[in-house]
């Protein structure tokens, strides 16, 4: 086996109303160094710790999972993990971790797995390709599950800087999730997607101030999780008022998401940071790239 790297990007989903299908790639990796070794090491270059067994790890027991479907034997690997994701705070870092764990099992058991089939294992094992799709492929990607096959369509040339502000504190989105009705009437589904088409019609046709109204005016998820999100309407209001188009619950939450005009996030981003004092607020960009492999 040839040692490598891969970098996997973080993730937004939903975007607004793109409940459990749209997402977009952001710069921020999680990057690991894999090469083959005699025993499974996992060192960890940012916190936490990783277990104390190698088969308690989730990178791990991912790449187990799909060598196991491939009947084929896992080679022990030494693997070096540095991570800028936060963990449970909506930006992807399951499905980034997802992703590694496929692709340690792709490179060392010689998979030759496409695209397509890192995205049906990794949505399978995630349950929804809202993050998955992005942190593969990067750009905003739109996908549905029909059938048990993905559809999905990639953009990348949108022109918007991102602000995340993200809280202390962790949310899980299990608990996120239970706090959703089980159904819509068909008169609120029918305006939900209404307002989930315009961001996807505005986003793609550059029509971003469009865009960020539409993505505030969500009826899927955010207004019942509104009340889960620290800091929720100050944080549409200020960054409204510092320029953004808008902002979203970034997955699940509790991270907020602002969208603002290209060339403005990290100004936006300080006079963010100076309202929210104990979150942690940083200047973010598209990424356009997804995974990446690169041999040493
Ligand atoms: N679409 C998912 C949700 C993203 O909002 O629950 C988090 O996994």
């Amino acid at each position: 086996m040839r040692s490598f790297r891969v970098s996997v990007p973080a993730s937004t989903a939903n975007v607004g109303p793109g409940f459990d299908s749209m997402g977009l790639a952001v710069n921020l990796y999680l990057t690991l160094h894999v090469e083959e070794s005699e025993h499974w090491e996992f060192i960890q270059h940012s916190p936490p710790a990783p277990p104390s067994d190698y088969k308690d790890h989730f990178i791990y027991k991912v790449a187990k999972q799909i060598a196991d479907r491939h009947h084929k034997k896992l080679p022990a690997c030494k693997v070096t993990e540095t991570s800028e994701i936060p963990l449970a705070r909506g930006l992807g870092s399951s499905a980034s971790a997802i992703l590694a764990g496929i692709e340690i099992a792709n490179q060392a058991c010689d998979l030759n797995l496409s695209n397509e089939e890192k995205l049906q294992y990794g949505t399978e094992i995630e349950g929804h390709p809202d993050n998955i799709a992005p942190a593969l492929f990067g750009g905003l990607v739109i996908s549905v599950i029909i059938e048990e096959e993905i559809e999905r369509i990639e953009f990348k040339d949108l022109q918007m800087d991102i602000v995340v502000s993200i809280p202390g504190v962790e949310l899980k989105t299990e608990a996120a999730r239970k706090v959703l009705p089980e159904s819509y009437s068909k008169k609120h589904a029918a305006s939900a997607s209404a307002v989930s088409n315009l961001v996807v019609a505005s986003l793609v046709s550059g029509d971003y101030a469009l865009a960020g109204k539409m993505m505030e005016r969500d009826l899927f998820h955010e207004p019942y999780r509104a009340k889960l999100i620290p800091n929720y309407d100050k944080i549409r209001l200020r960054a409204k008022e510092f320029g953004a188009y808008g902002s979203i619950i970034s997955g699940a939450g509790p991270t907020m998401m602002s969208f603002v005009p290209s060339g403005n996030g990290a100004t936006i981003a300080n006079k963010m940071q100076t309202i929210l004092p104990d979150y942690k607020v940083q200047a973010l960009n598209i990424d356009t790239e997804g995974l990446k492999i690169t041999y040493s």
